[in-house]
């Protein structure tokens, strides 16, 4: 026994996180490139004094008995915690952390990369080429929508979606959000963005993002009648959770015509099934969950995810804990 704290870190992460946990805890780190099966989840969690998860990883009842009473503090390597049951953490006293603000701009690069590429069918053109189907230039091919000049709809006005309206003004565009609840003017007026009821942004946005995090009131938010509400030239980009589109009704509104694309970086379920319908269309964009995804901001999300570890297993309060269920 040495007296050192004991962790289980999910996943390899960069060493900006694995080398401050070391150098403190007896670190026990799952070392394959697929997250850890439920049984082996259970059984490497037992007697540790912190856990580091992904968001692969559900944290319940379940996996908190199985760690015992030992557990002060689950650190989420990400800003969305719908994977954390934080109220059976909190009636045990459990502190619960994630990584807010690190990713922001990151994530608000990769929804503008999908606003451009999918208004713009860049992929579609790109597997064209590739294909070796172009031809000559073509008066009318992959005749896609204009980015500049449009309105952008943002759904969730936290930090991401700021980020992704802030972005706008260099496309001359107009910004409608809708959100719980209203930002202050202040924001309202740097952004110049103009808060509207979810079924009116619907109905005027060209570009609709999706920037809320996944909660009862979210899941199935974008469904049948709310694709039914988009211009059939409109585009719909989902960086957030994918529970909160229904991806049957999408897949049907993107055959049906009845929105013009959507690039996604989330799906439900992830990763999505090789035979899902979303995969067999043309105006669908799917990425691999990869929004946060460059050297720079995943090591930043690493040192905060450390932190967080660090701090529970010594009873000090987290750096960035987490606000509550669904906030
Ligand atoms: C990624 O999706 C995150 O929530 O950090
Ligand atoms: C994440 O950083 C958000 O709250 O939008």
């Amino acid at each position: 026994m040495s007296g050192r704290p004991r962790v289980f870190v999910a996943r390899r992460i960069p060493d900006a996180g694995l080398d401050p946990i070391a150098e403190a805890c007896d670190l026990d780190v799952w070392e394959d490139e697929l997250p850890p099966p439920r049984e082996a989840l259970l059984a490497r969690v037992a007697g540790c004094d912190g856990i580091l998860t992904l968001l692969t990883d559900r944290v319940d009842d379940e996996l908190l008995d199985a760690a015992g009473p030992s557990l002060k503090v689950v650190s989420n390597y990400a800003v969305g915690y719908d994977n954390v049951d934080v109220a059976a953490c909190a009636r045990r006293g459990i502190a619960v952390g994630n990584t807010p603000g690190a990713l922001t701009e990151t994530t608000a690069d990769l929804a503008w990369a999908l606003i451009l590429a999918a208004s713009r069918r860049v992929v579609e053109a790109d597997r064209y080429v590739h294909e070796g189907s172009w031809r000559t230039w073509g008066p009318m091919l992959l005749m896609g929508s204009d980015v500049y000049g449009a309105t952008l709809g943002v759904v969730g006005l936290g930090r991401i979606g700021q980020a992704v309206a802030r972005r706008a003004s260099g496309f001359g565009m107009t910004v409608l959000y809708s959100s719980r609840n209203q930002v202050a003017s202040e924001i309202e007026t740097e952004l110049g963005a103009t808060y509207v009821s979810l079924p009116e942004l619907l109905e005027r946005s060209d570009i609709v993002s999706l920037h809320v995090s996944l909660a009862p009131d979210t899941r199935g938010l974008i469904d049948a009648d709310a694709l039914a509400r988009m211009k059939p030239t409109a585009v719909l980009v989902n960086t957030s959770r994918g529970p909160v589109v229904d991806p049957g009704a999408l897949a049907a509104a993107l055959r049906d015509g009845v929105i013009a694309s959507a690039g996604l970086d989330v799906t439900d379920p992830e990763p999505i099934a090789a035979d899902d319908p979303l995969l067999g269309l043309e105006n669908c964009i799917v990425l691999p969950h990869i929004a946060s995804a460059t050297l720079a901001t995943r090591g930043r999300m690493a040192a905060m995810a450390a932190a967080n570890l660090l701090a529970g297993v010594r009873g000090e309060p987290l750096p960035t804990p987490v606000k509550g269920p669904g906030a």
